[in-house]
């Protein structure tokens, strides 16, 4: 299936077979919107995306027609509030910023009465015209919209728990350029890894894990876990009232599915934290969770365990479990009930 769709639909590269492919064809949902608008720019300094279709209820086709001007490989298409199946027909990856942001003083979960019918009626879309895409999640609460969103690609039939993640991205992009701000060196060389969920308490450091961040203690400690954690708040309140993070969270949606094209393209070692169907904690009762993923083909390769936690580490991940099983259930919830 995947060699016959690669063959028809483009070249195949010569001498590799059906491996590797050298066409994409990437869509960004909500692409007129403070994170939508950056990321399309990023995506189409893609090199491995050779088609970009930008999709929202507004402003899809002005940015389209900008980003356009743009000389790299891709051919790119806007789309208006009507043509959301045009954007995602043969779609390989699709990343979804769409939703509204926070105001000063709210949580991620504050949003969820506007964004979760925005993340679901999206969800029915992608379950219609392209069920086979990989799909990233950035609309807030991701805590609650991956759960939603699998949910409604369940009522279709069509969910594979290989293909959908929630991006956590920013939460490692994050970890790493606080930990260089205490360490003065390059937050190139600072991977750290962040589990759980994305929001507040949920969202887990494992500091003890990189050679840059294991011996940073005590109260150091304490503040570097609480900005990781709340990071997000910090834009929040500077932009006082304009919204919350666009251009990080824009910047890491884009390495995020660079990181999704590169697994598609077969590229081996792959690795990311992302919010995804998980056996980790699947005992306890919580069915999705962040922790290094290995990207492949198909999506999901590998989920990785946590490995060796330190004591504040698990003391942080015992608050982040009862937080993050609020938060799922909330999302599945609201399928159930609509
Ligand atoms: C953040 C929001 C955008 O992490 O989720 O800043």
């Amino acid at each position: 299936m995947f060699a016959l769709r690669a063959a028809s639909k483009s070249t195949l590269v010569r001498g590799f077979a059906s491996s590797a492919r050298v066409d994409y064809k990437a869509v960004v949902l909500g692409a007129g919107g403070g994170i939508g608008q950056p990321l399309s720019l990023l995506m189409k300094e893609n090199p491995k995306v050779t088609e970009l279709a930008l999709y929202d209820v507004r402003g899809a086709p002005g940015v389209a027609a900008d980003v356009s001007h743009i000389n790299t490989n891709s051919k790119v298409t806007g789309h208006a509030a009507d043509d959301i199946a045009g954007a995602l027909k043969g779609a390989d990856v699709v990343i979804i910023p769409a939703g509204v942001p926070r105001k000063p003083g709210m949580t991620r979960d504050d949003l969820f009465n506007t964004n979760a019918g925005i993340v679901a009626t999206l969800a029915d879309a992608v379950a219609k015209n392209c069920p086979k895409a990989l799909v990233g999640i950035i609309s807030n609460p991701v805590n609650s919209t991956v759960p939603i969103f699998a949910e409604v690609l369940k009522k279709n039939g069509v969910y594979d728990p290989k293909r959908l993640f929630g991006v956590t991205t920013l939460d490692v992009v994050r970890a790493s350029r606080f930990v260089s701000e205490i360490k003065g060196n390059n937050p190139k060389d600072v991977q750290v890894t962040v589990v759980g969920g994305h929001s507040g308490p949920t969202i887990v450091p494992l500091l003890s894990q990189t050679a840059s961040s294991a011996d940073i203690k005590g109260e150091t400690y304490d503040k570097l876990v609480h900005r990781i954690q709340f990071g997000g708040d910090e834009v929040v309140k500077a932009k006082d009232g304009a919204g919350s993070a666009t251009l990080s969270m824009a910047y890491a949606g884009a390495r995020f599915a660079g990181a999704l094209l590169r697994g598609l393209d077969g590229e081996a070692g792959v690795i990311e934290p992302t919010f995804v169907e998980s056996p980790l904690f699947a005992g306890e009762g919580i069915v999705y969770f962040s922790s290094n993923v290995e990207l492949g083909p198909e999506g999901v390769k590998t989920i990785h365990p946590l490995g060796k936690l330190t004591a504040e580490e698990e003391t942080l991940l015992k608050a982040c479990i009862p937080e993050l099983k609020k938060n799922i259930d909330k999302g599945v919830a609201f399928v159930a009930s609509s």
